[in-house]
């Protein structure tokens, strides 16, 4: 049985670690001696990892070939590539607004962050993971992977599914090279402002309603996702691949 989660040492990429999410999962895998690599398109996000040893880069996942070059030079860093976890996504300050009206370059933007940059990471790490024979992919999905959004944007829904397919498809591909894939489906957690202003637009009401349909009748934390990420990318996981885990609390 290896150690809890057995993550000492390994070399871990994480998208996004400018978000409250990929704090808590970069800040999880550096407290289980793991070598952590960050990126973000906002660096302001990531300071106070930076401040505690993590190597955080600003890089626009939009630009494929900006994504690929920062696994190269996380793997440039000679500790290959073990771990990658596609975090970076969210709705960019967007709203619900009716589909007829609807602009491409927003549509665009959301399955780019959400979606494209799952694919131009995983494409750039698999090719390392794959000569080492070992590795493993954990993608931020959402509830909105299985169901409708809560959020009410078409794109956020529509490239979350789209991700849960890549998480299946690829864990098929490239199980026989000894590469995990697996998704999270975290809950609604309250983590900037977006997410504040979602659940304030509710109202009272409402935010009853969808905690009377939580089992544990609260809302997450990124420390519950942070920990559902440490589970399905260490050996614990080893025989875990193709699979969506709900961090939700219960969701009816
Ligand atoms: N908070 C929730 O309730 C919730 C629920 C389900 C899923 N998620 C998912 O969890 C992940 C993290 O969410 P969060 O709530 O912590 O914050 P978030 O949604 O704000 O995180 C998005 C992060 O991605 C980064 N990003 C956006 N565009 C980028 C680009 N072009 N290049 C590089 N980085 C870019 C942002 O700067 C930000 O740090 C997202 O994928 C989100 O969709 C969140």
């Amino acid at each position: 049985m290896p150690s809890l989660p057995d993550l000492a040492g390994r070399s871990v990429a994480v998208s996004g670690v400018g978000s409250a999410f990929g704090v808590a999962i970069a800040d999880a895998f550096h407290a289980q001696g793991a070598h952590v690599y960050g990126c973000d398109l906002d660096p302001s996000g990531f300071e106070a990892l930076v401040a505690s040893g993590i190597r955080c880069s600003s890089v626009d996942l939009r630009d494929r070939a900006a994504a690929a070059g920062w696994i190269e030079a996380v793997v440039g860093e000679g500790r290959g590539i073990d771990i990658l976890v596609n975090n970076a996504g969210g709705v960019s300050g967007q709203d619900a607004q009716p589909f007829e009206t609807l602009s491409d370059a927003d549509w665009d933007l959301v399955v780019d962050i959400n979606l494209n940059a799952a694919m131009a990471l995983s494409r750039a790490a698999t090719r390392h993971m794959a000569a080492a024979g070992s590795g493993a992919i954990v993608n931020i999905c959402s509830g909105a992977s299985l169901r409708a959004s809560l959020t009410g944007i078409q794109a956020y829904c529509a490239a979350k599914h789209a991700l849960l397919g890549l998480t299946r498809q690829l864990a098929h591909e490239l199980g026989p090279q000894g590469i995990r894939v697996n998704a999270i489906a975290p809950g609604l957690v309250l983590t900037g402002k977006a997410t504040r202003r979602q659940w304030d637009a509710y109202g009272p009401e409402r935010q009853a309603d969808i905690l009377g349909g939580v089992a544990m009748r609260r809302l997450g934390s990124a420390e519950d996702i942070a920990r559902a990420a440490l589970f399905l990318a260490s050996d614990w996981a080893g025989f875990v691949t193709g699979q969506i885990l709900s961090v939700d609390g219960g969701i009816r």
